[in-house]
């Protein structure tokens, strides 16, 4: 069926960012994950960093366990995070660059030889074990046409300098890097998702690329759940995306 609307994931890291921080239980990323599913999000998202600091790996299998949402594991490409990827079975991986100084994920994937050739291995793996595999990627051609020999099912572009850049003339720069790192992708069978630093406003934009599949998004929706709560500062998100999705996708237009 012809998917009219790019699905959202929510990212649910900063919920146990905020239990770890007195290191009990509350807020839990499982309650949270069961409000996201009522809001009608698509698939929850979630980082499992080498040094734990939002998620932790019982949060993940708890996760699966439950099995009310797809879980999108965030990942960075090592023999640990393949092996536990490998047991869990998510329903996506997204491989991203991880530097333990970094605040939160900074650029996208570096796909030198030796990268692409580990991702090459992993791609067969996670297709044997019905995982689907992404690469989180700067809006660049060159990185694209990589995504696409290596036979990934999905390229997630980063948003970050987009969303982030505040001279306006940097802002228009991004969005055409996004547009046409989007154009490359739409000419392959990948599937295309967009995240990093999006919220209510800077979405906008960002849903006028055609062929956009799955946005996700994390800060931007936790830090207004504080006002509004969880399930409202979801719905909020999605009703955005209902509304201000292009009409001409809407109706079937573009594909
Ligand atoms: N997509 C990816 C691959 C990410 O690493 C992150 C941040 O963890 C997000 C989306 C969500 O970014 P934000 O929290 O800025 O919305």
């Amino acid at each position: 069926m012809r998917q009219v609307f790019p699905e959202l994931g929510v990212n649910i890291d900063h919920v146990a960012t905020l239990r770890n921080s007195r290191e009990g239980f509350e807020p839990d990323p499982l309650s949270a994950a069961v409000l996201v599913k009522k809001a009608g999000a698509a698939q929850l998202v979630c980082h499992l960093r080498e040094d734990r600091r939002h998620i932790r790996d019982s949060d993940l299998r708890l996760l699966r366990a439950w099995n009310g949402l797809p879980v999108n594991l965030e990942m960075a490409m090592t023999d640990e995070m393949a092996s536990i990827a490998l047991d869990v079975r998510p329903a996506l991986v997204t491989l991203v660059p991880e530097r333990r100084e970094e605040r939160t994920t900074e650029g996208g994937l570096v796909l030198g030889r030796d990268m692409c050739g580990k991702i090459g291995e992993f791609v067969k793996k996670c297709r044997d074990n019905a995982i689907r595999l992404s690469l989180f990627l700067a809006p660049d051609t060159m990185d694209m046409n990589r995504a696409i020999d290596l036979g990934v099912d999905q390229v997630e572009l980063h948003t970050g300098e987009y969303a982030n850049a505040s001279d306006p003339l940097k802002r228009k720069r991004e969005l055409e890097r996004l547009f046409s790192a989007a154009a490359r992708i739409s000419e392959s069978s990948v599937r295309l998702a967009a995240g990093h630093g999006l919220d209510r406003e800077n979405l906008l934009s960002v849903l006028a690329i055609d062929n956009l599949m799955e946005v996700n998004i994390g800060h931007s929706i936790i830090a207004r759940s504080l006002y509004v709560g969880l399930e409202k500062a979801v719905s909020e998100i999605l009703e955005r995306i209902r509304r201000e999705t292009p009409l001409m996708r809407r109706e079937g237009i573009l594909s």
